[in-house]
């Protein structure tokens, strides 16, 4: 089988998944996991093996029908702060950043535990816009979560658009034939991102696939489903 096809099956039972996105972009490998998979264990081993940024992410589209908006472009109409919005790190994406959450019944919001709960429920309000329920998930969005908080939304756009681990993610999680919601962190070392070389031995020794990229995009275009 090949390391597509593993990450395929990986996202499809829960078991993390190690994403590259390109040498020429951010050139840093995110280990991801399906947002229904998402336990205290998991945010634990984020944080502790993977040590990036814990995200959630969903597609613009989703978003969209929560009210949701990209912060930079809320900023855009605000001065000054619409300067800071601007600008764009070195590598040129435009953000994928929305609203930082918490659900109401965290205690902190950064806890593991609140974590994996902030997570799971964003989850199940995604799942119902996919179910055909938006009104649904708008009633449980804005009865459940406050911002800021400490889990911050990324809303992912077509690959034809934006290839980040955003975009990655979620068209991995719809290869799998799941709903396009998950959880992306970076790997980082001292000082520096994990190296790919690094990552590979933590997929040996961890049984987690690693898959470039690249190879997502292929299999995306291959089938004709960009979101
Ligand atoms: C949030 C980030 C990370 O790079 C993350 O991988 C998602 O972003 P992108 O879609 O740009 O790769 O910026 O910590
Ligand atoms: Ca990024
Ligand atoms: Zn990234």
């Amino acid at each position: 089988m090949g390391e597509l096809d593993k990450a395929i099956e990986a996202m499809r039972k829960g078991i993390p998944v190690l994403i590259h996105d390109d040498y020429g972009r951010e050139d840093e490998v995110d280990y991801v996991i399906h947002a229904s998979y998402v336990t205290v264990d998991k945010i634990y081993e984020m944080r502790t093996l993977a040590g990036g940024l814990i995200c959630y992410a969903m597609p613009l589209p989703a978003g969209e029908m929560l009210g949701l908006r990209y912060i930079a472009d809320i900023l855009a109409g605000i001065e000054p702060l619409g300067r800071l919005a601007e600008r764009t790190l070195g590598y040129g994406d435009k953000p994928a950043f929305s609203l930082w959450v918490n659900h109401l019944k965290a205690r902190t919001g950064i806890r593991d535990r609140d974590r994996a709960l902030t997570i799971r429920e964003l989850d199940r309000v995604v799942n119902l816009i996919y179910s055909g329920r938006v009104e649904e998930a708008r009633k449980l969005f804005y009865e459940s979560f406050m911002a800021p908080g400490h889990v911050p939304i990324l809303l992912g756009r077509r690959l034809g658009e934006r290839r980040g681990h955003t975009e990655l993610s979620l068209h991995l999680a719809m290869l799998a034939g799941m709903t396009p919601s998950t959880v992306i962190v970076e790997m980082l070392d001292r000082g520096e991102a994990l190296s790919v070389e690094e990552a590979r031995r933590v997929s040996r020794e961890k049984g987690y696939p690693l898959v470039e990229g690249s190879e997502i995009i292929a299999e995306v275009e291959r089938r004709g489903e960009d979101m």
